[in-house]
């Protein structure tokens, strides 16, 4: 059985295909592959690894035969889930293994942002660092402050706890369900939108990009948070509007913004917000440690032996095909 994967991963993974009797191939090339390309090279593999790359309802049509397609993400915001339920074909993505890597980025940003790191680092390359005076390059605290979880799952979990941990914030949240055991654990607050927007001081969003979450921070959102609110996004850049968010900035209705996730991806080099004091941006690193990007390739290869051995995927995104 033949395995195609759409960009280069960790041997962790790969040792894992071959030594179940895989044959695999790679894409080497350091650009994404056009849907032709993907799909020639599909029609001739059983099973797809793919790694940031658009499977659309064209493309699972022409590829019907796929007996597995397994993502080395947990977001599946890029997959239309949906047909390839209809077409049978199990779809697999890596939970729980980057929680704690992307709350560091999370919890990183944060940090940053409150003490304007990235763009005081600058100025000194810009032989900026001169006159001390006391009242100059002035960040904010964060102990004793509310961090507001957008999407309390499990790594906004491991966001919290760090927030806590750190600085004794009190942590509130907002979710579609509650999640009891925070609640218990780390005395997490459900609170609406509504109250989520007037009462945080840091907002860290940890939710999915779905139809419901897309552009949910704009303008008219950002209005409704404090003045002296740190905006953290290191789920998906379609859940902030960009156009907005530097508004906001601009005209003081928050104070900073840590973005992991931008939109698009990449962010263009002459893009305001990284010449703004108080935004930190990274380039999409939330999982990029050694140690979870080789536990994302790992579960994506066990994804992808029991979707043809015809076993249920240890981690599916569409359990409903095996009901
Ligand atoms: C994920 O797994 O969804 C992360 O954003 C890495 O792409």
């Amino acid at each position: 059985m033949k395995v195609f994967i759409t960009r280069v991963i960790p041997e962790a993974g790969l040792k894992l295909l071959r030594d179940s009797g895989l044959t695999v191939t790679e894409w080497k090339e350091k650009r994404s592959l056009t849907q032709s390309e993907l799909i020639e090279n599909c029609l001739e593999h059983d099973a797809l690894l793919s790694v940031s790359t658009k499977i659309d309802a064209d493309f699972l049509n022409a590829c019907k035969h796929l007996k597995v397609i397994a993502l080395n993400s947990v977001g599946y915001d890029n997959v239309d889930v949906d047909e390839a339920t209809k077409l049978n074909i199990p779809i697999g993505n890596t939970p729980g293994v980057l929680s704690k890597a992307t709350a560091d980025t999370a919890f990183l940003l944060m940090l940053a942002t409150s003490r304007k790191a990235f763009y005081l680092h600058k100025t000194i390359a810009k032989g900026e660092w001169g006159f001390f005076e006391p009242t100059t390059n002035l960040g904010i605290e964060l102990t004793g402050k509310t961090l507001g979880v957008f999407g309390l799952g499990n790594i906004g979990v491991e966001m919290a706890k760090k927030c806590i941990g750190a600085y004794d914030m009190k942590v509130i949240y907002h979710n579609r369900n509650r999640n009891e055991e925070a609640e218990k654990t780390l005395g997490a607050q459900l609170v609406s939108f509504e109250e989520l927007l007037a009462q945080s001081d840091v907002l860290s969003v940890h939710t999915a990009l779905t139809a419901d979450t897309k552009d949910t921070f704009n303008l008219d959102v950002f209005k409704k948070m404090k003045p002296n609110a740190i905006f953290v996004n290191t789920a998906r850049g379609g859940i902030h509007v960009e156009e907005d968010l530097k508004t906001a900035l601009k005209e003081g209705i928050i104070w900073g913004a840590g973005l992991d996730v931008t939109q698009p991806e990449p962010m263009a080099s002459n893009n305001e917000l990284l010449d703004m004091p108080n935004v930190s941006v990274l380039p999409h690193i939330g999982s990029a440690t050694v140690e979870t990007r080789n536990a994302m390739a790992e579960l994506a290869a066990r994804n992808i032996i029991a979707g043809l051995k015809g076993e249920k995927l240890p981690y599916p995104v569409n359990p409903e095909i095996y009901s």
